[in-house]
Order: C-alpha cells, then structure tokens, then sequence
C-alpha cells in the first residue's frame, strides 16, 4: 500500500523579524533564509520519515528542481511532479516573529497549474486502498478528490489554507480530516474566534461527516481525535518553540504514517504530537522536521 500526496511545492523566504509588519509600515528584518517548503511537500517528507512508502504529485518551475533534491534525500517517490517550462515554482513569504509564530503570503505559481489529464495520469498508478493525502494549495481539488474516490483511494484531507473552495469540495468522500478549531468552525458555519468547547467542536464535526475519522489540533493545547468507535484528547508536549512553521505538516504526516504503519490510533497521536514538538524548536519548514530516529528518542520534560 502507497501513500499518494498531491500538494503543493513552495520555495520559501523566511524574515526574522521582531514583530509582523503592520499596515503602512517598513520594517528590517534580522535575516533571511530560503528553505523547502509547501503543505504538500512538508507533508510528504514526514510521511517518508515516519516510514511509509510516499510519493508526490504535483508541480514546480525550473527554479524548484532544488525541491526534488530534497524531497528524494528524504525518501519520497517524485516521478509524479511535473516540471513546467513557463510557469514559476510557487513561493511562500514568512515572517517569523521571536515569539517563533509565523505569517505567511503564498504565491501560488506551479501549484495553480494542475490540469485534469496530469491528476488521470497520476492516479494511473494507485490503486484501491491506497492513501490519497491533500491540502488547500492547489487548484482541481474537487476533479482530484472525485477520481481518487471513484478508485476506491482512501482521502485524508488537510483543509490548510482555509478559504471558499473548501466549501465546495465533496468533503462527504474524506476519511480523515486533520484541522484546527478555526478550520473546523469554518467548514460547520460557526465563529469559534470568541472561544469554543473542543468536545461539542469534534462531536459537532463527526455528526456532519459520520464516516470520517478527525482529528482537531489546538496548538499549546494538544489536539483531539474522533470517530465512530472512540474519542479522546491528547496533550501537547511543553518546548520553547522557536519557528512554529511546518508544525502542523509534521503531525499530519506522522500522525497518518503511524496508523499505516500499523500503530494504534493513540499511538499514531503520541507519535505525531512529538514529531511536532520537535519540529517548532527549529527553524524552516521541510528541515525542521525530525526523523523517526529523532522522535522515537524524544524525552517528556
Ligand atoms: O505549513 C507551512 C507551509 O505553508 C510553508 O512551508 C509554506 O510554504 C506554506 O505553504
């Protein structure tokens, strides 16, 4: 059994700076790194370093070719990203704060540019039970996840960024939803922004999609797991983040990595919250996260 992630693949330019520049303002930044990054590309370097077999679909410009390199060092099949002539790799902004939060602005490039014969030829290659794991940083999402559904692929769905098109995707063909208190309020109508009780969030969401498994991430807070058959809640681990970036890409890809390769649900949760505490204490998105190695060491202070 496979693991397919069709995502997106994004230079990233990370600025240290004090604080996020406000509206009007000019503000020096204390350094500049340029790192691989991308939902899709992060998520999955931490499926290939949690251990399963990933490949990944998707595109880039000439000027990402150094992503390829980097994702196959880690151990990810990428025979199924297109290299485009004309179009640029997509590129992501981040500001890094010294509180280790981050802002970002995503210049879509490459990743806008999947086109319905390249996902049937993609998908060619998998077969019934296989994995299909997707984020929000592409276009065809709704062609994707019809084809994949028609083949018997099982979906996991990121739902990051959130915007309009989520709505309108056929979210009742997801089996795992990986989403935040702010995702998860967006996709049920509700305003979770003044506060929100997490058990009526994940009961809310499993009533409207009975058959999906989910799993709500609350930062500082842990995250909780829900499906037909349990529920409960798993806390976070406590370290001094310094870049929170790619954290939530690290979990998803430990956290499904773990179920395939045969660990409980608990487990799979455990395994995910430390890959992701290890992640924020570095800076960048794809280097920050850790090898199984890494999290299998990792000490509960
Ligand atoms: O989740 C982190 C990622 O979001 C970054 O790597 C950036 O490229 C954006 O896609």
């Amino acid at each position: 059994m496979k693991v397919l992630c069709f995502g997106s693949l994004n230079i990233d330019y990370t600025y240290k700076v004090d604080h996020f520049v406000k509206k009007g303002e000019t503000l020096s930044s204390e350094s500049l790194q340029v790192f691989s990054g991308g939902k899709g590309l992060n998520q999955s370097i931490a499926l290939a370093k949690a251990g399963v077999e990933t490949w990944h679909a998707g595109s880039i410009g000439e000027d990402g070719r150094f992503l390829l390199e980097q994702m196959e060092e880690a151990g990810v099949n990428t025979q199924c990203v297109t290299v485009l002539k004309e179009t640029r790799t997509g590129n992501a902004i981040i500001q890094n704060d010294k509180e280790g939060d981050n802002c970002i602005l995503l210049y879509g490039g490459a990743n806008q540019a999947i086109t319905e014969v390249q996902v049937d030829q993609v998908l060619e290659r998998f077969e019934k039970g296989d994995f299909l794991v997707l984020q929000n940083e592409i276009n065809e999402m709704s062609y994707l996840m019809e084809q994949a559904h028609k083949k018997g692929l099982k979906l996991v769905l990121n739902p990051s960024p959130m915007n309009e098109k989520i709505q309108k995707l056929p979210l009742e063909y997801v089996d795992y939803f990986l989403l935040n208190e702010i995702e998860a309020g967006q996709i049920l109508g509700q305003d979770v922004r003044e506060g929100f009780d997490k058990e009526k969030l994940t009961q809310a969401l499993q009533k409207c999609f009975p058959h999906a498994a989910i799993v709500l991430t609350l930062g500082e807070e842990g995250s909780a797991y829900i499906d037909r058959r349990e529920s409960f809640q798993q806390p976070a681990y406590k370290v001094k983040a310094l870049d929170t970036t790619a954290a939530g890409d690290t979990f998803t890809g430990y956290f499904i990595g773990g179920l395939l390769r045969g660990q409980t649900v608990r487990e799979a949760m455990d395994m995910a919250t430390k890959a992701s505490a290890i992640a924020v204490t570095r800076l960048g998105a794809s280097p920050s996260i850790p090898s199984l190695a890494e999290v299998e060491a990792f000490k509960v202070s």
